[in-house]
């Protein structure tokens, strides 16, 4: 990266000192990642943003989702800013609350809505989180999707779940973790007048998944599993909840980006890994264990362009219009959308585990 700029980075971090906390996903640019105070998945850059009372200023390198959860999870006086407003996130805007909202209403007439727990994954708008708060639901991440689902199910008998918006994280996990059988689950479609299901469907259905996706890793395919297990005997597919179920099937370990490093760490020197997850964490897994060989579950490149958006002037500009007393870029939920999504993310973080 630019010296002058990594010069300038540095420089507006020494200024801000203890004002200043910066989280990075790991799914960010080596660039950035530099300059993060805390690296982590979902789950853990939302507890950290918590847990940082003391820093006025919470710089978020990630998507426009985490920045609200921590606006949400942070006290009115901290500040959160996302380097780029532009750094979205392509599976939270799938599902909009009005459609939610028209779901829900669904549910209602075919008589099934009082036994319905939403449940959403982090990966949405604050709205979203927040009708999921005030119907009695909870959020969830890639790693503690099985515990939410279980949570769910404790609410109350024969409860069904309505897991939003990534179909293939509710599916992986209904199927693989929970016992549920694929014929348990049914797909919404929001483009679909009544979801596309008919009240049968509704009522017949425990685990009602939405239509969303997120379009990185729902690139990589059951072939390029094959072919890698042919190229390479005894190599270890591992890849993320958020891939399809074909390709979920096919590996050998499924987990959030936390455990994918935790694994890589773990793994013996000379052991072959093929990892289906954003590429930037998987180049620089690739760098920091040259005694292991790591290859891309993909055959063509694949970042998250919304991620990436996040990059060193981005930061440094940010940075040093804090320096200079201007805050900008700043992410704000408003009080009643907070108050209901604070009560789905505590559920959250007060789970088992
Ligand atoms: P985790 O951080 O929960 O692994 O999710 C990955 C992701 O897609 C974030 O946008
Ligand atoms: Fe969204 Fe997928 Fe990018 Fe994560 S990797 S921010 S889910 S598009």
């Amino acid at each position: 990266s630019d010296p002058g700029l990594v010069e300038r980075a540095r420089a507006a971090k020494a200024a801000l000192g203890e004002r200043l906390f910066v989280l990075g996903h790991h799914y960010q640019r080596d660039e950035v990642i530099q300059f993060a105070d805390v690296t982590g998945d979902s789950f853990k850059l939302a507890r950290d943003a918590a847990g940082r009372p003391a820093a006025e200023f919470i710089v978020f390198c990630g998507v426009h989702f985490m920045a609200e959860s921590a606006d949400i999870l942070t006290s009115p006086t901290q500040r959160v800013i996302l380097p780029d407003l532009a750094a979205g996130c392509s599976m939270a805007d799938m599902a909009r609350l009005r459609q939610v909202e028209d779901a829900w209403d669904a549910m209602a007439d075919a008589g099934i809505q009082d036994s319905v727990v939403p449940v959403t994954y982090m990966n949405s708008s604050a709205d979203i989180k927040a009708f999921c708060g005030r119907n009695g639901g909870v959020v969830c991440t890639s790693s503690n999707a099985d515990v939410a689902l279980e949570w769910a199910q404790e609410q109350r008998p024969g409860a069904k779940i309505l897991f939003l918006p990534d179909q293939h994280l509710g599916r992986n996990t209904a199927v693989l973790k929970m016992g549920m059988s694929l014929e348990d689950c049914v797909v919404w479609d929001p483009q679909q007048p009544g979801g596309g299901l008919s009240a049968e469907e509704l009522q017949d259905a425990r685990m009602i998944l939405w239509k969303g996706h997120c379009s990185v890793h729902g690139r990589f395919s059951a072939d390029v599993v094959d072919e890698l297990r042919i190229k390479h005997p005894g190599i270890n597919i591992l890849v993320h909840p958020e891939c399809t179920h074909e390709v979920v099937l096919k590996a050998d370990l499924v987990g959030s980006t936390e455990f994918i490093i935790k694994t890589i760490e773990a793994a013996e020197p000379g052991t072959v890994w093929a990892i289906g997850t954003e590429l930037n964490l998987v180049q620089r897994l690739k760098d920091a264990h040259p005694d292991k060989t790591i290859v891309f579950l993909d055959r063509n490149v694949c970042y998250c362009s919304t991620m990436n958006r996040i990059d060193l002037p981005h930061l440094v500009w940010a940075l040093e219009n804090l320096v200079a007393g201007t805050v900008v870029n700043q992410i704000t939920v408003d009080p009643e959308t907070e108050a209901d999504a604070l009560l789905a993310l505590q559920r959250m973080l007060d789970l088992p585990g």
